[in-house]
């Protein structure tokens, strides 16, 4: 099997990218990235020799370059990750979300329409369902009700890909996950942000009360499930990945700081995010039953895990944090 990965140089694909050449011996994979601030090559260093990996530096966006890809390397399935990945900073700056969430979708499946891609998995997130009350799970059937660019921009590339496996029989599947943790996020994402400045004795950032629900679910787990999309899922069709562990993020921060023996005191409550949607959770039953899917990791146990790597890991996030990504972090949290 020849397979794209796009956005592999990124936190799920490099965590599946490696997955799948320790997995699936028979598979080459081609990882194009265009290699933005998220994209670091260093996630996949331990694979760089392996003969069935190619990387390829590039914009999913680039027609020609895509298309061209996909003819030369033969490709027959397409797990397509790469994107703008990043709430708070949709809020800043929209513009490149469109480009490339949007616009850099649509150019990947006229490609794979073009080139007759056995498989098409688009993978999306439970964000574009929106915000939750106190009660009740997204299932695949929740409205579409997007809050931030990042979300709508997703909303938006998920309702292309269904349209190309309707109007054109690209074989899309598209999946909708809750937040991921584990190793190799990046360190503007609530976990590995609290990990990093709690090691550093800064003010760890809570929006608003703290007291906003995610439903978690880790990075491993979210890449079985991409796998058995790819291989189990039905062409047309949504499905939904959460492992059942809602946590209000300052019970997570508060985890976070008792694991490192850091204190309380370092919690700083500052303004909410806007449109901040309140709760997450996900009925996962559709991907447990057709695609034999079950989550393997407890999140208390997984998260002490990721702390320890990032503790063993400091020169990592150390050198993303010293970089362009400091600009951002002044932006974001300067004043407050
Ligand atoms: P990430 O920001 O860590 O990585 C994104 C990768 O995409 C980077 O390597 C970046 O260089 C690359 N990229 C960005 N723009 C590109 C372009 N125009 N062309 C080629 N490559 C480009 O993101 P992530 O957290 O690994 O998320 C991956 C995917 O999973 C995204 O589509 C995201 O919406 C989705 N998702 C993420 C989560 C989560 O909790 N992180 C949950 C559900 C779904
Ligand atoms: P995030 O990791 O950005 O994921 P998403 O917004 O895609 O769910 O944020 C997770 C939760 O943590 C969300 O409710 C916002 C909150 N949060 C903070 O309180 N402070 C922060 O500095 C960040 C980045 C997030």
């Amino acid at each position: 099997m020849n397979l794209l990965v796009t956005g592999g140089c990124g936190f799920i694909g490099s965590n599946l990218v490696r997955m799948v050449l320790a997995e699936r011996p028979g598979w080459r994979v081609v990882n194009l990235d265009k290699l933005t601030y998220a994209g670091n090559p260093e996630n996949l260093a331990d694979q760089a020799a392996n003969p069935r990996y190619r990387f390829v530096h590039g914009d999913v966006a680039d027609g020609p370059l895509v298309g061209e890809l996909l003819r030369q390397e033969r490709i027959e399935a397409v797990l397509h990750l790469a994107a703008e990945s990043h709430v708070d900073r949709s809020i800043l700056s929209a513009a490149v979300f469109i480009e490339t969430n949007v616009r850099g979708t649509q150019v990947l499946l006229e490609a794979a329409r073009e080139t007759g891609v056995g498989r098409f998995v688009h993978v999306s997130t439970d964000e574009v369902y929106g915000s939750l009350g106190p009660e009740g799970l997204f299932t695949e059937e929740t409205p579409l009700d997007p809050s931030s660019p990042y979300s709508a921009s997703k909303a938006g590339s998920d309702l292309l890909a269904l349209a190309y496996g309707r109007t054109f029989g690209v074989p899309v599947v598209v999946t909708r996950c809750s937040n991921n943790y584990g190793p190799y996020q990046f360190p503007e994402k609530l976990i590995p942000l609290m990990i990093a400045n709690a090691l550093r004795d800064l003010p760890l950032p809570v929006y608003g009360d703290g007291l906003n629900v995610r439903d978690w679910i880790h990075v491993e787990d979210h890449c079985r499930g991409l796998l058995a999309a790819l291989e189990r899922g039905r062409a047309g069709e949504v499905y939904n990945f959460g492992a059942a562990s809602e946590r209000r993020n300052l019970d997570i921060v508060r985890q976070v700081l008792e694991r490192l023996g850091k204190p309380e005191s370092l919690i700083r409550f500052v303004t909410d995010r806007p449109g901040h949607d309140r709760r997450y959770a996900i009925d996962a039953a559709k991907a447990r039953r057709e695609l034999s899917w079950a989550p393997a990791h407890r999140f208390e146990e997984a998260l002490a895990e990721t702390v320890r790597w990032y503790v063993a890991h400091r020169p990592w996030w150390e050198r993303i944090l010293s970089g362009a990504s400091r600009d951002y972090y002044d932006r974001q949290y300067g004043g407050r």
